[in-house]
């Protein structure tokens, strides 16, 4: 396993989780809401502890939660292979599509689940606060039941 694979996060992973959720929010996830997290969800995270992904999946329909890479390690296709683990393990679950939020400010975000294959499918107006809205990405996941999923 190289510093760069990612496994499945434990609780002892939480210190490195809030550092990197420091680094990249000011009013982010608390440190109860990521053990909730551990707990609840699946958490990914990379060996050398620069990138984490957080995934749930309900019936066939998973959600991409969190996805974060250390400042220092953006723009090196981190984030894009996070967000592959977790959509791989969504699929797994049986998911057949994914949808997260995410605000419409953060271009970084917008441009790498775009490059995944996400389309917007709503904006929720002022999601995160006054002028903050949040576009809703929706990405098929199983093709076969994504079509299914398109006829209803
Ligand atoms: C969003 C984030 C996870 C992207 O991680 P990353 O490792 O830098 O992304 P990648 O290197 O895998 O980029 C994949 C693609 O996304 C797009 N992209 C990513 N960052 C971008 C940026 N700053 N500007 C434009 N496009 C960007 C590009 O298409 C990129 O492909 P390319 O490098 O071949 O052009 C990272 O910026 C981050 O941690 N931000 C803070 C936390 C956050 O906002 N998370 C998302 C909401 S939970």
């Amino acid at each position: 396993m190289t510093g760069r694979d990612i496994r499945r996060a434990r609780a002892a992973d939480l210190p490195g989780i809030m550092a990197l959720e420091a680094g990249a929010f000011t009013h982010g996830w608390s440190e109860a809401s990521w053990t909730d997290e551990l707990e609840r969800q699946c958490v990914g995270v990379t060996g050398d502890g620069d990138g984490v992904v957080a995934m749930s999946c309900v019936a066939d329909v998973a959600e991409v939660r969190r996805v974060i890479v250390a400042p220092a390690a953006r723009r090196q296709g981190l984030g894009r292979t996070l967000t592959e683990w977790g959509l791989a393990w969504a699929a797994g679950e049986g998911a057949a599509e994914a949808f997260l939020e995410v605000s419409a400010t953060n271009e970084p975000a917008l441009a790498l689940y775009r490059a995944l294959g996400f389309q917007p499918v709503d904006k929720r107006r002022d999601y995160y606060g006054p002028g903050d809205d949040a576009w809703v990405y929706r990405r098929v996941i199983g093709a076969a039941k994504g079509e299914l999923w398109q006829n209803h």
